[in-house]
């Protein structure tokens, strides 16, 4: 997306300039010399790993990290040492961003609390690079787009979901016009339940810190659904349910060091086999109470584990999509169904493959065309290659082209976290629910 696209979708008046306006964005460019200031807020384990210690090793001639913040002091002291930046710590925000003068600030604190760094961050004169999501609640989303449009300050969502390249290759072949116009799309996510295990055992597992499954995790599925669809998201039905996990476990401990019954549970985990969790975690819950290993079974979890959603978009297609928490796979299958055949995959999670199938069927089954088969090697890196490029775009060289508009917007966020929310609200009142009314923002036919 271009600057001037940018700046109409987002209402950011000052436009997407990363740079802190105490600083003169022309002798930036003049000398070539001044570095980007980062501070990254947040030092838990996506903190100190792909911001931290990754960033520093590969970016770290491109960017300044000028300082970290948490609200857990023992925590950070660890991520000081971990990451080896070098730079001063901070348990407040307020007082990094007065002492540091960061351009940009990191956002990879809990869910609950990103808007309140989001915030505070804009206001005091930071561009913002966030984790997803975004937020958890409409409301929330709300303060952070009416605190956007106040400060003119850039917000950028990680969703790294729409970088690996065979994804980008699905993108290139939709917006190419092979399947032609696209009438359902049937994507079906499913999470191993030794993965699901690590969402119960945190915050993850509590509604009002994660904003259940239905936002921490599918607002990665529902952006690449908007992105690849390029339409936004109109109404969402849904179902869900929880039925292995919390209060339906069959017992339950305070956490797995001091339960009585890890002989039997399934789901007993040695938190201090892993030396890095014991010492972002075990080592300091006397600071917040921050337990890393909680029981699976706790009666607080409020999430689900199963969830099925119907979302009519802008443009008329419908998304069939369901995330199943709770099974022995870890993969997805995807369809495009559109007017001129039907595009689709099968990939797993922790794939055996190198590559990617893409299948495209054209539509009439009688004319002589074959399938044709696309095939794209996984590139090295996190999510099957795709980390390394947003890593790329946002420290390397954020003037590299977009052509395929990888790079997710706030509105991008707040789109994709509303599908979310719309579902969240569908169970519980067992409605459909519109996208129109939640936030401020419109939804569109189409985004770019
Ligand atoms: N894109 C992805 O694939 C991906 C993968 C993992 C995590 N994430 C996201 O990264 C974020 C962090 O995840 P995590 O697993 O490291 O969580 P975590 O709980 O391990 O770490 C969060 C840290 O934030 C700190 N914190 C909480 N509120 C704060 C505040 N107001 N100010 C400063 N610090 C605060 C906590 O003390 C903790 O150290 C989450 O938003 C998560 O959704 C994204």
């Amino acid at each position: 997306m271009d600057r001037r696209k940018f700046i109409a979708s987002t209402g950011a008046a000052a436009g997407a300039l990363l740079v802190n306006p105490t600083t003169s964005v022309a002798t930036n460019r003049k000398s070539g010399t001044r570095k980007r200031r980062f501070a990254l807020v947040g030092t838990g384990i996506r903190g100190v790993n792909m911001f931290g210690k990754d960033l520093m090793k590969d970016y770290g001639q491109y960017i300044d990290m000028v300082g970290l913040c948490d609200t857990n002091p023992g925590r950070l002291k660890f991520a000081d040492g971990y990451i080896g930046a070098g730079c001063p710590t901070f348990t407040n925000l307020e007082e990094l961003i007065k002492k540091q003068k960061p351009d940009v600030l990191i956002v990879t604190t809990e869910d609950s609390s990103h808007h309140e760094v989001i915030i505070k961050g804009m206001e005091m004169g930071c561009d913002i690079i966030t984790e997803k999501p975004l937020t958890i609640d409409e409301v929330k989303a709300q303060a952070i787009l009416d605190a956007q449009e106040r400060t003119g300050r850039n917000i950028i969502v990680t969703f790294n979901y729409r970088y690996p390249p065979y994804r980008a290759k699905m993108k290139e072949l939709i917006m190419s016009g092979l399947v032609g116009d696209i009438n359902t799309v049937d994507f079906h996510w499913n999470i191993h339940h030794s993965h699901l295990m690590y969402y119960m055992q945190r915050w993850h597992g509590e509604s009002d810190r994660g904003g259940s499954l239905w936002v921490h995790k599918s607002t990665h599925h529902f952006d690449m659904i908007n992105w690849f669809l390029d339409s936004e998201p109109q109404q969402v039905f849904a179902y869900a349910s929880l039925d292995r996990f919390g209060k339906k476990g069959p017992f339950r401990g305070k956490n797995c060091r001091s339960c009585a019954h890890t002989a039997k549970c399934p789901y007993y985990w040695d938190i201090n086999k892993n030396q890095i969790l014991k010492s972002l975690y075990a080592d300091n819950e006397q600071h917040d109470g921050y337990i890393r290993d909680n029981c699976v079974f706790r009666e607080n979890i409020d999430i689900y584990e199963k969830h099925s959603a119907v979302v009519k978009y802008m443009n008329g297609a419908v998304l069939n999509y369901s995330l199943t928490g709770d099974t022995d796979y870890d993969g997805y299958w995807i369809a495009f169904n559109g007017t001129k055949g039907r595009l689709e995959a099968r990939i797993e999670g922790y794939p055996g493959k190198s590559f990617a199938e893409l299948i495209f069927t054209p539509i009439d089954r009688y004319t002589d065309e074959k399938p044709k088969i696309f095939r794209i090697d996984f590139a090295r890196g996190g999510h099957w290659g795709g980390d390394p490029l947003m890593m790329d775009k946002l420290f390397k060289d954020p003037s590299m082209s977009d052509p395929l508009r990888q790079q997710a917007t706030l509105r991008d966020g707040v789109m994709s976290i509303l599908c979310g929310i719309a579902a969240r609200q569908s169970v519980a009142k067992g409605v459909p629910v519109n996208i129109k009314g939640l936030t401020s923002l419109e939804p569109k036919t189409k985004i770019s």
